[in-house]
């Protein structure tokens, strides 16, 4: 695994910072079985890196072949649409032949979480041994996240700046979930993809003990289970000596990273397009009944969710996409194969107990 630091530490005092005592303003959550699974880096494997570092890289979770196959299916989705997008006419790489997404190849509407590439993806045995071994059960539940097309050269791209984040609550205390990237393609220093804060994931409630977690405004879009950084929260993490990498992985590969991590994504500088879904398992007994709930009406309705499968979890209702102010009618009017009420899909959408 090879990786590129982008942002070397600096030495400055952050200025802004409101500087409390340490206060345990944190919300009251129930405890978490699992918070501590982190704490130390003593298994022996690439779970270390997640303890330490934040993240990770599962080399070959998915066959390469298969891999590369899934990004095919994925252009194919693209070319799907009635917009004139052709994977193989670079002219065509513009918003007006896209469908609606965000920081230039994020999708998440017209049912890309429930398509059938998505779901074979889910049930790749690699992807559901990785997160078995993250949680010690192969019970699981998944999320219904979506996906990334990012393609190269495009100029159109207005919402392309870092947002630093993390998709955690800055109110739970200790590891909560471990996120995933199965990623499609190639992908170098110049390609475009994950950049994680490495380090940060052990530090983040440091932070929230020392300036506190009472804020004028929540800082998400929505989900609890997020928080926007500033530039100078940013500050005091690079002091710690925390660094930015770009994440680097070969088709197959599965990218894994800590919640608490904090990381945003980049648009390639090459030319190659980035390629993947985002799949995030978590034991299914750790379902709420309202989870459950959240959960099944999204999986009837065709519906994404966040990351988070378990506890609090955000469907998406942003249906249907917003194209020049209006809502799409591509969004909902989607002919789309059912998908299939197999035993294994049921029992990863919650559907079914195990
Ligand atoms: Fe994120």
């Amino acid at each position: 695994m090879s990786s590129t630091t982008t942002t070397s530490t600096t030495t400055e005092t952050p200025k802004v910072l409101r500087l409390r005592p340490k206060v345990d303003d944190a919300m009251p959550l129930p405890p978490f079985e699992y918070a501590h699974i982190f704490d130390e880096a003593n298994y022996g494997d690439w779970r270390d890196e997640l303890a330490t570092k934040g993240w990770t890289v599962v080399k070959g979770a998915v066959p390469r072949e298969r891999a590369l196959s899934y990004r095919e299916r994925m252009f194919e989705w693209l070319e799907s649409f009635p917009l004139g997008f052709k994977r193989d006419d670079p002219s065509t790489w513009t918003n007006e032949h896209l469908p609606v997404h965000a920081k230039g190849g994020m999708f998440w509407s017209y049912g890309l979480s429930h398509e059938s590439f998505c779901w074979d993806l889910r049930q790749e045995q690699g992807i559901i041994d990785a997160f078995t071994k993250v949680w010690g059960t192969d019970e699981l539940v998944t999320s219904f996240d979506a996906g990334c097309i990012m393609l190269p050269g495009r100029t159109d791209v207005k919402d392309d700046q870092p947002w630093e984040h993390m998709d955690q609550s800055r109110h739970r205390r200790g590891f909560y979930c471990v996120q995933g990237i199965a990623n499609l393609n190639e992908n170098g220093p110049d390609d475009g993809g994950l950049m994680v804060m490495t380090g940060s994931s052990q530090l983040v409630e440091e932070y929230f003990d020392t300036f506190g977690r009472t804020y004028e405004k929540e800082r998400t879009f929505g989900a609890f289970d997020y928080w926007m950084f500033s530039d100078e929260e940013l500050k005091w993490f690079e002091n710690k000596g925390c660094k930015w990498v770009k994440v680097t992985a070969g088709p197959g590969d599965l990218i894994l990273w800590d919640s608490r991590a904090l990381h945003y994504n980049v648009r390639p500088k090459g030319e190659k397009d980035r390629c993947c879904t985002y799949i995030c398992m978590a034991p299914a007994k750790l379902q709420t009944e309202e989870d459950k709930r959240i959960r099944k009406e999204a999986f009837e309705a065709e519906r994404g969710t966040t990351h988070v499968p378990i506890g609090h979890v955000y469907s998406r209702a942003f249906t249907p996409s917003v194209r020049d102010g209006k809502p799409d009618p591509l969004d909902t009017g989607r002919p789309r194969d059912r998908i299939p009420q197999t035993d294994k899909i049921l029992k990863l959408a919650g559907i079914k107990a195990y």
